[in-house]
């Protein structure tokens, strides 16, 4: 469908990858990330602030965490969108997951989706982060719970779990 004053196109048919499954969807150019994601039944990605300021909607965007609320969904089409979902779960949980559950680094859990991305996407570029390298990673995402003691600490854990896992240490 196009705007009838400027020829624009006012929405269009989007493929997202999400956690490796297509998703084609026709979506209106102002639509975020977030939303297209929530309708898709991703209710995992937390909607929070809605304007970048707390990392409750963070996803992994080919790779690069984004806050969703942030992002067009039209920026996502024939892209590959991984939430905590595709990270894992029951039964096959990542070792961030459990990291987080064995150093309580969730409480009530609403920020726990966004930090635990964030923090994959920062292992992913310093497997051996120091703790000022994790609160630089971090620094987008907020938690009104934990302190952020306990999720250092995960993030640390996982760290040393993921390079045990990879052979280093
Ligand atoms: S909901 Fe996106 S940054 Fe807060
Ligand atoms: S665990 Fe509640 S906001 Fe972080």
């Amino acid at each position: 469908m196009t705007d009838k004053k400027t020829g624009m196109a006012r929405e269009k048919l989007v493929n997202i990858h999400v956690n490796g499954t297509a998703c084609e969807i026709t979506v209106p150019a102002w639509r975020t990330l977030l939303e297209v994601l929530r309708e898709l039944g991703h209710v995992e990605v937390k909607c929070g602030c809605e304007k970048g300021d707390c990392g409750a909607c963070a996803v992994l965007l080919d790779g690069e965490v984004v806050d969703s609320c942030l992002t067009l969904a039209w920026n996502a089409d024939r892209r590959s969108v991984m939430t905590v979902q595709g990270l894992g779960g029951p039964g096959k949980a990542h070792p961030l997951q459990t990291a987080f559950i064995e150093h309580g680094g969730a409480q009530c859990g609403y920020c726990t989706p966004g930090m635990i991305l964030a923090a994959k996407a920062l292992l992913d570029d310093i497997p051996n982060p120091s703790l000022d390298d994790i609160k630089r990673g971090l620094s987008g995402n907020l938690c009104r719970c934990t302190g952020y003691t306990r999720i250092f600490s995960a993030i640390r854990a996982a760290a040393q779990a993921l390079r045990q896992e990879g052979g280093t240490s």
